[in-house]
């Protein structure tokens, strides 16, 4: 099993957003049982909230249910559990990088690294902006959940016969 956790400030806008559009691509894929997905915050004012209902709605209209889904706080026991940790915002990265130990450090990645076409090395976030930033979210985080899934088939599952 790989685990992947995606990772943002209050886990209610952006990492929802990943989670539920990398699974449903997990899924298509049929690497459910291969992958395991979840998502936190480097900030625990929304801990036990489910998605920004902007989030929420934006996500659905392209066929994404994040309903389910509840926030919570990133803590030190992710680094050891998952073996991609990924920050949506520079911002993120700092503060991942502060919490994770010496050797844990390199299992926190950028998540548009993923997709280097884009240009853009920040997922933005969209709280305090209007509808239109929640649907650029939504493109930017499919494109680096297809280059997302391709490293890891690369690294893991593809042709390792050690799984
Ligand atoms: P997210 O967006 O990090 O994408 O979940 C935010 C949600 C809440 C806040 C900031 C960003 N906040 O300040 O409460």
């Amino acid at each position: 099993m790989i685990n992947v956790l995606f990772v943002c400030l209050g886990n209610i806008c952006r990492s929802p957003t990943a989670q539920g559009v990398f699974s449903t691509l997990v899924d298509k894929e049929g690497l459910g049982q291969s992958i395991h997905i979840d998502s936190a915050g480097t900030g625990a004012w929304h801990a036990g909230d489910p998605p920004d209902p902007r989030a929420q709605a934006a996500a659905k209209a392209r066929g994404y249910d994040l309903s389910l889904q509840r926030a919570r706080k990133v803590i030190a026991m992710d680094f050891h559990i998952f073996h991609y940790i990924i920050a949506m915002d520079r911002q993120n990265y700092s503060d991942l990088s502060m919490i994770a130990s010496p050797e844990t450090l390199s299992k926190i990645e950028l998540f548009l690294t993923f997709e280097p076409n884009l240009g853009v090395a920040e997922v933005p976030d969209p709280y305090y902006g209007g509808t239109d930033g929640f649907a650029q979210v939504l493109d930017l985080i499919e494109a680096a959940s297809r280059g997302l899934l391709q490293d890891i088939r690369r690294q893991h599952i593809d042709n390792n016969t050690e799984n």
